[in-house]
């Protein structure tokens, strides 16, 4: 696992879209898993600059997460978020993305579907954000190592920090879709994310820590290729030369 530390989140902004460009390069339909949230919205706006993310052009993205249980046009799917920020200023059309349906009847066969769609063929590059508790999309602590896609209850954590998004705690969804950790390992390439001072603990701990379904982040050092691009108030709490496989 390499690990590269960016001075600040434009740096690490720059170096995600460099990595991002990097894994795509001299694919012509590239698959890719990208998240939501905060982190990766600097690489977005990178993406959507100019001509810079000409190279997604003909990409099909597959959903990391998404909320279970809302209707497909409800203000809060992760899909129109996803729509919104990223392929609505790259002018790239809806269909491109594979989504979760959030109100499907049968959620558990819908996780199966998504299950097949993602590992039909390889997933070529994919980037994701580490939750406080060291969730990956919404792979909560306990996740087994080898999960595939399914339905899951978001822990008490993750419902308070999803509350950020929405303004209240009573506005996020209690369950979610999510890929599975073993799903995310058949990636040829994977980036984790990380800024700012408040994820300091969780990232020593993923990077340091014995690997642990309970910091389902500490899988990424089994993956296939994966990096950690984090800036230095990400970085912070950890001891120097501390990293279980260090490279910068
Ligand atoms: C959320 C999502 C993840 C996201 C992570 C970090 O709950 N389920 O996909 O990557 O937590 O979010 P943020 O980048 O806003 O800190």
């Amino acid at each position: 696992m390499k690990l590269i530390v960016a001075d600040d989140y434009e740096d690490l902004s720059r170096h995600a879209l460099a990595w991002l460009r990097g894994a795509l390069a001299g694919i012509d339909i590239p698959t890719v898993v990208l998240p939501t949230g905060n982190t990766p919205l600097g690489l977005y706006h990178n993406l959507a600059t100019g001509s810079k993310g000409q190279f997604l052009a003909n990409a099909r993205f597959i959903q990391l997460d998404e909320y279970q249980g809302i209707p497909r046009e409800d203000f809060r799917t992760l899909a129109g978020w996803f729509w919104r920020i990223l392929l609505n200023p790259l002018s790239i059309p809806k269909t491109a993305l594979i989504s979760f349906d959030s109100s499907a009847r049968d959620p558990d066969r819908e996780a199966v579907r998504m299950e097949a769609v993602a590992t039909k063929t390889d997933i070529d590059a994919c980037v994701l954000g580490l939750g406080l508790n060291g969730h990956l999309g919404f792979n909560e602590p306990g996740s087994d190592f080898a999960s595939q896609t399914r339905v899951v209850d978001l822990s008490a954590d993750s419902i308070k920090s999803n509350a950020a998004y929405w303004g209240d705690e009573a506005l996020v969804p209690r369950r979610a879709f999510t890929l599975g950790l073993g799903t995310l390992a058949t990636s040829r390439h994977t980036l984790l994310l990380v800024s700012g001072p408040h994820k300091a603990s969780i990232l020593a701990t993923a990077l340091i820590g014995p690997q642990t379904p309970e910091v389902p982040a500490t899988c990424l050092a089994s993956f296939r290729d994966a990096t950690v691009i984090a800036d230095r108030s990400a970085i912070g709490a950890m001891p120097r030369g501390r990293s279980r496989h260090p490279s910068n």
